[in-house]
């Protein structure tokens, strides 16, 4: 007999709020081979005119991502973004020292936009504060959004772009509290230039929304000061505040891992506080809103980038190839961004292509979708609408880092326009199936439209260009109406779970 039965209660009427489909963004950083071999390929048989990969563009544009943060990352500290436009046979190959690479520049700004439009997505663009400040990047936002009749537009029409770009979302840096990153700074140096640098886009557009660095991690020592101090600095300027994490599974303590999200819970709730405890400091309107611009599993590939030649063109860094348990743990952090999507207003898959990534592709091969893949993509398709307060009752367990940790993970997003209720749902058990009741409460006339479900008895396999369908997603979920008027589900151990109701 099993004890690990869980139930939830949602209510139309309870709500979280609406979800900000940008939530479900990604990432591109010029870093190994997310950009060159992985969008960007001109000798790849499938490569359009322009040298993108269709086959990828096709993977990215089923994901329906919203939003795309690039050209970094640790790589946009070191960057001149003057090396990226113009004439491609003038640009120069520079060393980036961020990930000790050659960046030969075959790629940057405009050729991004117009993959953007390809992808059907829009660009998060980063401005260089570590190497750089508020003039190159005022500069760089007069180039891509200022209309005509200014050197810097006028340089833009002239590269063949008469129309501005209109990027609306801006990065202030990245990562700015980490040791790793060039020109990294205190916060109070790093909160005094992104105030300078916020203050002066806004004056050359002032249409910009603008994300301030937050804390690299939870694991910084100055982390969560740094946040109090930046804003403090900079609250007036400034819309967002980053948060970044990745988890790893390093001692094969799979339970641990799985409840990695509940400190990605934590940090959210955190920084909200210092977002809030700002706020009324400054007797201030505006809210400011999360960004978690850097999130997933990222550790597969730490000790085989050690072994990598320094000072070649697009080596392969930071591949991780990611086996069924990373993809419940991307699961988990989904729903932990969805539990706050009052306040959590963007977040990025880091990253897209190759680089710690739901696609992966051969250099003239084939691209295929890796087990993250999978949960992305649902919560992306069927997680837009009003995510609904989960009152979940769940069995708990004690992890190495966590006490009480339920088995389920869950949340419900409510889609009125499609009259969907789609229900998000990790178990977390390891060993047993987990009997699920949900309570719909004020919704009436409820039918399962399908309960996806992802599951393996192999929590290590994993997709592979010779083996890309070992890990997939089926339909075949039990989830059912009762006469009661509920639903109940048996959701299989150690699963990913996806249950559509027609309401
Ligand atoms: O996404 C990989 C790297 O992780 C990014 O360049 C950096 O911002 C973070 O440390």
């Amino acid at each position: 007999m099993t004890t690990n039965k869980a139930s939830m209660i949602i209510d139309k009427d309870f709500q979280v709020g609406e979800v900000d489909k940008r939530i479900y963004g990604s990432f591109i950083e010029h870093l190994g081979r997310a950009v060159y071999g992985g969008i960007y390929e001109p000798d790849h048989p499938q490569a359009d005119d322009q040298g993108f990969r269709t086959d990828v563009l096709e993977l990215v544009k089923a994901l329906d991502v919203p939003i795309v943060r690039y050209p970094g990352g640790n790589f946009v500290s070191g960057y001149n973004w003057e090396d990226g436009v113009g004439p491609k046979e003038l640009r120069p190959r520079k060393l980036d020292l961020a990930w000790r690479t050659v960046e030969p520049n075959w790629v940057g700004l405009n050729e991004f936009m117009d993959w953007c439009k390809k992808a059907g997505t829009e660009p998060m663009m980063a401005v260089n504060l570590g190497t750089r400040g508020p003039d190159e990047a005022r500069n760089l936002l007069e180039y891509a959004n200022h209309t005509s009749g200014s050197y810097w537009s006028d340089l833009r029409i002239s590269h063949g772009y008469k129309e501005p770009h209109k990027i609306k979302t801006w990065c202030l840096g990245n990562e700015m509290d980490g040791p790793w990153q060039m020109g990294s700074k205190t916060a109070y140096e790093y909160g005094r230039i992104a105030n300078e640098t916020a203050k002066m886009m806004r004056w050359t557009d002032p249409t910009v929304e603008l994300v301030a660095c937050g804390s690299s991690s939870i694991h910084m020592k100055t982390y969560p000061e740094w946040e109090a101090t930046v804003l403090d600095l900079a609250y007036e300027n400034v819309d967002y505040l980053s948060l970044h994490q990745y988890y790893g599974n390093p001692k094969g303590d799979t339970a641990n891992f799985l409840a990695q999200s509940l400190g990605m819970d934590s940090f959210i709730n955190t920084i909200i506080s210092v977002c809030d405890y700002t706020q009324a400091k400054k007797r201030g309107k505006k809210k400011i809103n999360l960004s978690f611009d850097e999130w997933n599993v990222w550790f597969h590939s730490h000790e085989q980038d050690k072994k990598l030649e320094p000072w070649t063109i697009a080596p392969p860094q930071l591949e991780d190839i990611y086996n069924h348990e990373d993809a419940l743990v991307v699961g988990c952090m989904l729903i932990s961004l969805l539990k706050r999507a009052d306040r959590v207003k963007m977040a990025c898959l880091a990253q897209l292509v190759n680089v710690i990534a739901p696609i992966m592709t051969e250099n003239g091969g084939a691209a295929w979708k890796q087990t993250i893949y999978y949960p992305y993509m649902h919560a992306s398709l069927y997680g837009r609408g009003t995510v609904l307060v989960p009152l979940v009752k769940s069995p708990k367990y004690d992890s190495a880092d966590f006490t009480d940790v339920p088995y389920l993970e869950a949340v419900a997003v409510h889609n009125e326009e499609l009259g969907e209720v789609t229900i998000f749902a990790v178990n977390r058990h390891l060993e047993e199936p987990m009997p699920f009741e949900l309570d719909l409460r004020s919704f009436a006339n409820c039918s399962v439209i399908e309960h996806i479900v992802q599951e393996n008895d192999d929590l290590k396999a994993v997709n592979t260009a010779a083996e890309p369908n070992r890990v997939t997603p089926h339909k075949g979920g039990n989830a059912a109406v009762t006469d009661g008027g509920k639903i109940e589900a048996s959701l299989p151990k150690a699963s990913w779970n996806v249950i559509r109701v027609k309401v």
